[in-house]
Formats: structure tokens, C-alpha cells, sequence
């Protein structure tokens, strides 16, 4: 069974996507600030305490792991870069430790060229701009970091985020297309870990939503 690297899994979406994927059978290396965010022992998980900003505790993280997932992001009092410079030290462990694979984790706010957007997404978008340009601006120069990294990338995208229960079923497309404007993240934790073994959507971001 394959081991991941993951980072962000004491976030809600994090802990959603641990739970799936140790249920699923895998070793899980995981990366938290707090240890004591994760109140959590399972035979396959290794929690690492570190910082995603500090390029050796995501080397120790990534070292022998098969797949990355990386859902961590920005919260109160995160630096304007956060994204793009904890994504930049897990694309340069990736390269010293041959690790080929990386899923991770944004928006809809970030623009893809498959998207359709529709006026309410023009709103969204526009309002994202207006209220968080820093998460947004971040967003989409990690992304840029991860095109040009030659690494085998899925930019995953949810929309608004909800704690309801996993219901099994959702949609995958582009903003505007075969798209609404929520997900819980259990179902879109479950697309995630889904990624890890599917590579149809690698190279592109993918927008999932009920
Ligand atoms: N919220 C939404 O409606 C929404 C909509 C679309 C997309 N998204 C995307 O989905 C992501 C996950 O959302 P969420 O609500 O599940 O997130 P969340 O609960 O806020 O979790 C964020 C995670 O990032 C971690 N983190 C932050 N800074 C870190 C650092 N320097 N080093 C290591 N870990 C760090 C946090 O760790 P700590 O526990 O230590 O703080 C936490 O585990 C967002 O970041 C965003 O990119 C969100």
C-alpha cells in the first residue's frame, strides 16, 4: 500500500481526508503544527510536528512517501505567500526524494481554461478579490508553481465549503460546468483521495461540487 505525505490534516478538509484514506488501507506521513490538533493513533499514521514553511520539517514529511497531498492553507495570521512558498518547499523535497505525484487543494476562485463561469461565479470571483486577494493571489501563483515544476499535478477545486455529512455523491467538472456552489468536504475529501490512484485528471484542476 502506498504511503502519502500530507499536509493541512488538522484542517477540517485534512482530517476528512485522513480519516478516508487510513480507512482505505494507507500509510499516511503527516505534517501539523500542533501534534495535539490531532488527537489521533493509528498503526499507519505517523504525525510529524513541523512547519510547512520550513523546508527541512517538509523534507522529513515527503522522504519516502509515494504520493503528496497537500491541503493545507491559509488561516488567521497565515503570510501573504503561504501557499505558494509551503507548496515551493514540497515541490523541491519532491525532487530530492524522487516523489512524482502531488494533489492539492484550492478554489474555484482560481481561474483554469476549462471554466465556463457563469455571472453568479463572476460575483463569487469579484467578491474573492475584493475580500481576500491575498488568498486568491496566492492561490494562483502556487498553481503556477506546480505547472511549471514537470512534477505529475492535480490541482483539486471545491467551492464553498460545508461540514454536512459525506452524501456519495457530487459532480466533477470546471467553474460553469456541470457545477454548483457548495461541497462538503467529506465527499470532496473522498474525491481527493480518489486522485491518489487515478491519474485522469493530472495536469488539470478539476472543480467538484454538489
Ligand atoms: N473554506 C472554504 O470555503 C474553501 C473553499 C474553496 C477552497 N478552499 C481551500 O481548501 C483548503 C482547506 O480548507 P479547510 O476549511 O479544510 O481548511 P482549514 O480547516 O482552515 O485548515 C487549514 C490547514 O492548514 C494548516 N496550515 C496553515 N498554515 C500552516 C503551516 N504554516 N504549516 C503547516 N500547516 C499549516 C492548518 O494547520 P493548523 O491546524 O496548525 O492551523 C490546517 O491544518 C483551504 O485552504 C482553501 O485552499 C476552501
Amino acid at each position: 500500500m502506498k504511503t502519502l505525505a500530507l499536509f493541512g490534516a488538522s484542517g477540517k478538509t485534512g482530517r476528512q481526508f485522513l480519516d478516508l484514506a487510513l480507512a482505505a488501507g494507507y500509510r499516511v506521513k503527516a505534517l501539523v503544527r500542533n501534534p495535539a490538533k490531532l488527537p489521533l493513533q493509528h498503526a499507519n499514521l505517523e504525525v510529524i510536528a513541523g512547519d510547512v514553511l520550513s523546508a527541512a520539517d517538509v523534507a522529513r514529511t515527503v522522504a519516502g512517501a509515494d504520493v503528496v497531498v497537500s491541503l493545507f492553507g491559509h488561516v488567521k495570521g497565515s503570510p501573504e505567500w503561504l501557499q505558494t512558498d509551503g507548496t515551493r518547499h514540497i515541490v523541491q523535497a519532491m525532487r530530492e526524494h524522487g516523489v512524482r505525484k502531488i494533489i492539492s487543494l484550492s478554489g474555484g476562485g482560481l481561474p483554469y481554461e476549462q471554466d465556463r463561469p457563469k455571472l453568479p461565479d463572476y460575483l463569487i470571483r469579484g467578491i474573492m478579490k475584493l475580500a481576500v486577494p491575498k488568498v486568491l493571489n496566492d492561490a494562483i501563483r502556487h498553481a503556477e508553481l506546480l505547472q511549471a515544476s514537470g512534477l505529475d499535478w492535480i490541482i483539486v477545486r471545491g467551492p464553498r465549503l460545508t461540514d454536512e455529512p459525506r452524501r456519495g455523491q457530487y459532480r466533477v467538472g470546471w467553474v460553469g460546468v456541470n457545477a454548483s456552489t457548495k461541497v462538503g468536504r467529506a465527499d470532496l475529501a473522498a474525491f481527493i483521495l480518489q486522485q491518489v490512484e487515478d491519474n485522469a485528471f493530472v495536469g488539470k484542476m478539476p472543480f467538484v461540487s454538489y
